[in-house]
Order: structure tokens, then sequence, then C-alpha cells
């Protein structure tokens, strides 16, 4: 019997088709994964089994005994963590809980967005942003960032311009507690600014703190959310960088007004229970020790990375030393085109992020890459830019130095 054919039958505009996952490449540079070195396994183990042996008869509840917003204990550990690093002054009631802060995007998206829309967002940005934008046919300004962040006089010139043309942006989606891929800071200074612009534009702000645990003096300015006086901020954040990204916990915090229209879009029904629950039980005892133990790891393989490219590429490869979070974003010479290198290095084993897939403007994007330091072992790290190194240079003749040796002749 032959099977039946489901290409005529598929829904128009589907985006393209997933690749087929074929293991990780030997030297893995990409995507935000962790450390597993650094995962608190004991700790999550023994918090599954007494929370489960304590409350697992509330398995046969959807949304166990708490409601729809998510497992109370982890939302009203949320809420305090949030007040004492991020300044966030918020209820329990005002956290919705999510699948991955991946899910936070949708419904934000979900709620505010329709086809024709125009966002502003900063210039490199975080690529499940910019393709979810993408997808919706909303149209997305970057803004230029420097060491402080998101540049405020872009921000500024793009919003007044946006309003000579009778346009309103729908909202600012920033992540200013560690940028990714950029790894800066919002200043405070800017944070008030941003604020002040927002609001003169009747323009809200998306705020996702994704990485903002990950700093390495701990030291944060207040978050945008804490910092606003009239509300219009909505701040998502998650566990997957503090904890681990498999588990798939992210959250909103918001008024209910914006909640409760989230809530009709959520359609699972609530999110992975156990999950909730093993980080209800783990975090209020363990998250704040837990942190720093895994900055001070995630700092000591920056090192390694960021000697790794001097040792390899020389000044061929220029970047600033992140204030956290686990990437590297890295300019190498403009005859490098990253989306061309993509290939040949992970033919070679090294996967690596093509700048363009994390930028609104491709030029910009062309010869930078995104590197993880995050997963990958110190020896990895090492052998995997040597060899990134070798790649570059059969491709585009760059580094003209391997191992900090000049190439004779070159
Ligand atoms: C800025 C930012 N936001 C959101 C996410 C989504 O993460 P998750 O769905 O695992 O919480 C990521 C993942 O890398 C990210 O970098």
């Amino acid at each position: 019997m032959s099977s039946l054919d489901f290409t005529p039958l598929l829904a128009p505009g589907l985006p393209p088709p997933a690749v087929r996952w074929n293991g990780f490449a030997k030297y893995n540079f990409i995507g935000g994964h962790n450390d597993a070195e650094q995962l608190p396994l004991a700790a999550l183990v023994k918090a599954a089994n007494d929370v489960l042996t304590r409350e697992g008869r509330t398995l046969a509840t959807y949304g166990l005994s708490s409601g729809p917003l998510g497992y109370r204990p982890l939302r009203e550990f949320l809420a305090q963590k949030l007040k004492r690093n991020a300044g966030i002054t918020c209820t329990a009631d005002e956290i919705l809980v999510t699948s991955g802060s991946l899910q936070a995007l949708d419904l934000v998206n979900g709620i505010l967005l329709t086809p024709g829309d125009t966002v502003i967002i900063e210039q490199a940005s975080y690529q499940g942003a910019l393709t979810r934008l993408a997808r919706l046919g909303v149209h997305a300004v970057g803004i230029p960032l420097d060491g402080d962040g998101m540049r405020m006089d872009a921000l500024a010139a793009a919003l007044d311009d946006l309003k000579s043309r009778g346009v309103r942006a729908k909202y600012i989606y920033t992540i200013p507690t560690v940028q990714n891929p950029t790894g800066t800071i919002l200043s405070e200074a800017r944070r008030h600014e941003m604020l002040r612009l927002a609001a003169a534009h009747g323009v809200p702000i998306f705020e996702d703190d994704c990485y903002a645990d990950l700093i390495w003096d701990g030291r944060r300015p207040p978050a945008l959310h804490a910092m606003s006086k009239h509300g219009g901020v909505v701040h998502i954040g998650s566990f997957s960088k503090s904890i681990a990204p498999a588990l798939r916990v992210g959250y909103i915090v918001a008024g209910w007004d914006l909640l409760a229209r989230m809530l009709s879009l959520k359609t699972d029904a609530g999110s992975g229970a156990l999950e909730q629950m093993v980080l209800g039980e783990f975090c209020p005892a363990q998250f704040d020790a837990h942190v720093p133990h895994l900055t001070r790891g995630l700092r000591a393989k920056l090192e390694t990375l960021m000697d790794a490219l001097n040792e390899q590429f020389g000044t061929a490869a220029e970047f600033d030393d992140p204030k956290g979070g686990i990437f590297l974003w890295v300019k190498l010479p403009d005859e490098v085109d990253t989306l061309k290198l993509f290939a040949p290095a992970l033919a070679a084993g090294v996967a690596i992020n093509p700048g363009p897939e994390w930028a609104t403007d491709k030029a910009y994007g062309k010869s930078r890459t995104r590197l993880c330091f995050a997963n990958a072992s110190h020896e990895a790290i090492r052998a995997g830019i040597a060899t990134l190194a070798e790649v570059c240079r059969r491709e585009f003749g760059v580094p003209n130095r391997i191992a900090n040796v000049e190439r004779a002749g070159a």
C-alpha cells in the first residue's frame, strides 16, 4: 500500500522544515546549552524525591493544586527572588509560569502583534526573537549597541523617525541584563532614558532577562520593570541558563489584565508540572548558593575561550569581555562570511552560530559569530578554536597566523 502524500495537504505559509538532528558537533559552540558539570544533580534528585513523596498526588489534577498560572511555591520563590535581585515588586499572582521563556515570547507576541506591525529591537539580538517576528510578518527596527547596551541616541532617533511616518512601535524588545549575543549590561542611566523615551512615545517595553543571573560580579542594575513608574513593562525570565534548558521552565511578570489575555492563548493546559515542582522545591534553599558556583565555572571557560582565540586568531578575532552569560560575540576580518564558514567548520567538527542569524542588519552580522562557551570542556574549547582557525584560514585566508606564529610569507 503506498503511503499517503501529505504534501498537498500542508497548511500554506508553514516555516521551512526542521533539519534532522544528527547529534552534537564534536566542538559545540552553538545554542544556549549549559555546563553539564555544573548541574546541581544530586540536589535536583533529592528535590524530586521529596516533593513527589510529599505532594505527588496533586499530579492527578491539571495545574496541580495551584491553578493555571503554575506551581505556587515556584511563583512565590520567583516573587521573592525578583524583589531581592531585580527590585521588582510583584505578587505570585502576577507571574505566569511558561514552557521555557520561548513560550513567554510567543504569548507576549500573541496578544500584541499582527502582521505589518513594527517593533524595536537591539541590532544584534536573540535569533528566536528575530525568527518569530519574521514569521509573524512584523517589521523589526534594529538599534545599535555599544559597551553599555542599546544606544539611547539611536533609540530616540528611531522613535522619532517612526513617529514622523505615523508608526507607533508595538514594543521595544530588549535583553538589557547580559545581552544575547553581545554580553553587555544596559546601564542604569540608559534604563531611565529608555523608560522616559518609551513613555513619551506610548510604547511598551518587553524586557527579556534570560541571562540576568549569570553576572560575574553578581551586581546588576534594577530591572526596567522595577524602575518603571507607570507600568508599561512586561518582564520575562527563565531557568534555562541558571539551572538547565531541558527543564523548559520560564515565566512572565505582568499585571492580571495582560496575563488573563495570555492565559487564554496558552494552549498546553499548564507547563510541565514535574519540572515546576522540582524547581519549587530546589530553589528556595539552594538557588542562591548554586548560581555563584555556576558563574565561576562559566567565567573560567570564557577565559579559556578568549585565550584560545587570542592564541589562534591573534588580532583577527575582536571581542569585548562580556559581563556575564554564556556567549562571546566575535568579529572576524571583513572578508570572512560566517554564513559561508558555517558548513566547512561543521564538517571539521566545529559548530558556530553565524552572525547574520543574530542581527537585524545582515551586513553588520556578516563577519561576526556567536560562540557559546558553556557546554564544551576546556580541552574542547582549545581544540575547537584551533580547528576553527585552520578552517577559516583555508576558506578565507585569515587568520594569517596560527597559534600566535606568523606564517612565512603571510
Ligand atoms: C534572550 C533569550 N530569550 C529567551 C530564550 C529562550 O530560552 P528558554 O525557552 O530555554 O527559556 C533564550 C534562549 O537562548 C534567549 O537567549
